[in-house]
């Protein structure tokens, strides 16, 4: 499929989204110390670069001409807040819903796609993250989508445009014919490893199930990407927790499942928004978020989303083939304890004519050589990720 004539989005965007964090509680000065954030701590420098305010912006009615018009908690308007994030070299993102109200019950777009486009325009938003909530009105998800991404298309201003229809109607199908850049592939992801199942969201192993079992990956690429969710980085563990105490399903994520998280974001070449309060910023945080190797496998210009080749109850090796033959092979230990994980070359999505590999662990940076066996040993919940590339 060709990518959208504005070509957009040509890699997995990358930036920092309020939900996460500050879920319905989000203030304008929180979208300033975001910003800010995002340029002290390094991570802007490292390719996240939209920041994006997502529900409860709005105030609760519309103007008498029915546009949105920002709540008391942003005193300064949204092309001032615009400004603001331009002014540190990134980009402004909005929310809003396809029904008649927001997921948090505020004024959303339904019927009104062209006026609030044109809104969204002329206050300098540059990606728009579109909800499913409120009344239909009787139409179909792909209508009311389309409609949107029409008025997207009419206004005089590239903007990413992210829907957000949580993989119901299988919006791989049909989110670039909409014009749509990403679109998720699934429901809400909480900063759980396994999420129970009677109440609201997934765990990031919930999502990963999910991911591997949709028939999605051949709709992802340059300009449209499936999107497994926002992260959850940063919003775990609580103080005082041990990585390595018996499982609850209940607790957040430890640093393991963290990494795990990660790298298999970048193997998935998922969009990256970051979900956490970026002031209080842990250094492992930091570290994972920024780590070089890990973006260039989500970054990498092929856009291919990383497949399992094995899945068993403990032991899964997922790849993601890359723009120079090589490929990112994922070793993920679902065990209660440490195991050595192992594939071979003729195993995974890389190009197979060499004698040699280079082998390079995207944690530590170690290098070594290969004729063809890979094997890693892997704690448990852990994620082992190394680059292959045939010499
Ligand atoms: C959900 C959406 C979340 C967040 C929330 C806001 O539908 O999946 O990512 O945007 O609404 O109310």
């Amino acid at each position: 499929m060709d990518p959208p004539p504005t070509g957009l989005a040509a890699t997995p965007p990358l930036g920092w989204n309020s939900w996460n964090a500050f879920s319905c509680e989000v203030t304008e000065s929180d979208i300033r110390a975001a910003a800010d954030a995002l340029v002290e701590t390094g991570l802007r420098d490292a390719g996240y670069e939209y920041v994006v305010v997502d529900d409860c912006w709005m105030a609760s009615e519309l103007d008498g001409d029915g546009r949105l018009q920002p709540s008391a908690d942003f005193p300064n308007g949204m092309a001032a807040l615009a400004d603001y994030v331009h002014d540190r070299g990134l980009r402004f993102g909005l929310y809003s819903s396809a029904g008649t109200e927001t997921c948090q019950g505020y004024p959303a777009s339904l019927g009104r796609e062209r006026l609030h486009a044109e809104q969204f325009a002329e206050w300098g938003v540059d990606y728009l993250k579109y909800d499913n909530c409120g009344d239909h009105r009787g139409r179909d998800a792909i209508d009311r989508y389309a409609a949107m991404g029409e008025a997207l298309a009419g206004v005089d201003r590239d903007i990413v445009y992210s829907i957000c229809e949580w993989g119901k109607n299988q919006p791989w199908e049909w989110g670039r014919n909409v014009g749509g850049h990403l679109w998720r592939a699934t429901d809400d992801l909480v900063a759980k490893w396994r999420a129970d199942p009677d109440e609201f969201g997934l765990g990031v192993a919930d999502v990963l199930d999910r991911m591997a079992d949709i028939d999605a990956a051949a709709a992802h690429g340059p300009g449209g990407w499936n999107d497994p969710d926002m992260l959850q980085i940063g919003n775990g563990p609580q103080s005082g927790q041990s990585e390595h105490e018996p499982v609850d399903v209940q607790r957040p994520l430890t640093e393991a499942e963290q990494r795990t998280h990660f790298a298999f974001w970048c193997l998935l070449a998922a969009p990256l928004m970051i979900g956490t309060d970026l002031t209080s910023l842990s250094a492992f945080d930091r570290e994972l978020l920024t780590n070089e190797r890990l973006l260039a496998i989500d970054q990498d210009p092929l856009g291919i989303q990383g497949t399992p080749d094995r899945r068993g109850a403990d032991e899964e090796i997922w790849s993601k083939r890359l723009h120079d033959g090589g490929a990112a092979v994922a070793f993920h230990n679902r065990g209660a304890s440490e195991r050595e994980l192992s594939t071979h070359v003729s195993a995974v999505d890389v190009r197979n004519s060499a004698d040699r590999y280079r082998v390079c662990d995207c944690w530590t940076g170690n290098e070594w050589e290969t004729s063809g066996p890979l094997a890693m040993t892997v704690k448990p919940r852990d994620t082992a990720i190394v680059r292959v590339t045939p010499q």
